[in-house]
């Protein structure tokens, strides 16, 4: 399989971690790259459910080697729960298949604080973050005043840096109106977790280029989607990291030219959790798919928003990702509509555009054009191969391949690993 970046080709939510479990038996090690406890990865094996946030769902594998790649923002509290959920259900986890990037950057309870504060004084405007303090810690990374993970196992150094940052922030939060945070509090707190997580810190540049240079299969599991980029996504509406395959080599230090290929992951309808435009928004499919108890976010719980599929979106994504495949997931959540629509252009201002917008004022008023195609009205959630989906099926799922304009490798009618056909 050599080394594969596998990207959300809309607005996150695609059924990434099936998609990356099912790809992870072809694979040594999985790198996440980007963002932090905002991402929610579920995955169902057998009648088991787990939720991971911040650890790749390779960890689920047996003989996997999972890798936190310094472009991922850390909540070392987070991370400790996951490890502790993991250790209940009986999944084994210890630095020989889990290891962090000594250089990822760490979320504090300032940057959760900031995060909320920000939002409400956006008001209307607001992201609709998940409040996990993703934005600020990217902030501080930029301004290059994050501690990263090096910082945070350095017990003689941690507590000056620390009490450094939190004296600058409990100013800031004087300032907006929110209770400042106590240091002996959050130095016993993180320096707890610190203990716990020191022995799974490492260089995982060098790990990464030693496991290239003997021909390891790498997974590079990307987060959110392209459309939450913080580059190429619709900004401002947007978390803040690269969430696109460029993410991936520099959220894992691998160069562009010792990867392989990119696969897209896409629903077969368009969904989005928080705010910003989503043409192609249709109260009919929404009712539709909550009423089947689907489209509830795995990370805060809120309903997605959802949509028809839209290519004028997902064309824009191969693009920017270098999409070479595509895997659709919840192909079984159309089963029952009778007439699916798909977005083919957009229309603003009397005009017919075949692209997105850097507007989100524009794109906020475009109209989708829609091209129709039959349902198959049958359920397909207990179909095995793809010659057996209906014949409707076939083409609704294919059609969504060429109008992206990537080939299609995988369809998923469902959650659990065995509900996945390989094309
Ligand atoms: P943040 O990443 O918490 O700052 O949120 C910024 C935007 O990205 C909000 O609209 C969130 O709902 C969205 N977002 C962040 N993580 C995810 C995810 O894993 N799936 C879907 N949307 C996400």
């Amino acid at each position: 399989m050599a080394n594969v970046i596998l990207v959300g080709a809309q607005w996150g939510d695609e059924g990434k971690g099936k998609i990356i479990d099912v790809l992870t038996e072809q694979s040594e090690i999985v790198v996440r790259t980007a963002g932090g406890n905002n991402a929610g990865h579920t995955v169902y094996i057998g009648r088991d459910k787990y939720v991971l946030h911040l650890i790749p769902s390779g960890i689920l594998r047996p003989g996997k080697v999972c890798v936190i790649g310094n472009g991922v923002v850390l909540d070392p509290i987070g991370l400790v729960k996951e490890l502790d959920g993991l250790d209940k259900l009986g999944v084994a986890v210890s630095p020989a298949n889990l290891v962090i990037s000594e250089t990822a950057h760490v979320v504090f309870p300032w940057h959760r604080e900031l995060d909320g504060q920000r939002e409400i004084r956006k008001g209307n405007n607001k992201i609709g973050t998940t409040k996990r303090g993703i934005g600020p810690t990217y902030g501080d990374k930029a301004a290059r005043v994050g501690l990263r993970v090096i910082d945070l196992v350095n017990a003689a150094k941690f507590p000056g840096r620390l009490r450094e940052r939190l004296a600058e922030n409990n100013e800031v939060l004087r300032a907006l109106g929110a209770q400042p945070l106590d240091y002996d509090t959050l130095l016993a707190e993180y320096s707890r977790a610190a203990d716990r997580l020191r022995p799974f810190v490492a260089n995982t540049v060098v790990l990464l280029h030693e496991a290239t240079r003997r021909g390891a299969n790498i997974l590079f599991e990307g987060a959110q989607g392209t459309f939450l980029d913080i580059d190429h996504g619709t900004y401002p509406y947007v978390t803040s990291s690269s969430t696109t395959a460029g993410g991936a080599c520099t959220g894992s230090g691998v160069p562009p030219n010792r990867m392989d290929s990119v696969v897209g992951v896409l629903k077969a309808y368009t969904t989005r959790v928080g705010e910003g435009p989503l043409p192609t928004e249709n109260a009919e499919i929404s009712d539709l798919l909550h009423g089947m108890g689907r489209e509830f976010g795995a990370t805060t719980g809120r309903a997605r928003r959802c949509g028809w599929f839209d290519a004028v979106a997902t064309r824009h994504a191969a693009m920017v990702n270098g999409i070479d495949e595509l895997a659709i997931t919840n192909v079984d959540g159309l089963d029952t509509v009778k007439r699916i629509r798909v977005c083919v252009a957009y229309r603003v201002d009397g005009k017919e555009i075949r692209h997105i917008p850097n507007d989100c004022e524009i794109l906020a008023r475009c109209e989708p054009v829609y091209q129709e195609f039959p349902g198959w009205e049958t359920p397909t959630d207990a179909i095995r191969r793809w010659e057996d989906l209906p014949a409707n099926c076939r083409h609704y799922v294919l059609s969504l391949g060429q109008l992206t304009g990537a080939r299609l490798t995988i369809v998923s009618v469902g959650p659990a690993r065995e509900q996945t056909m390989f094309i």
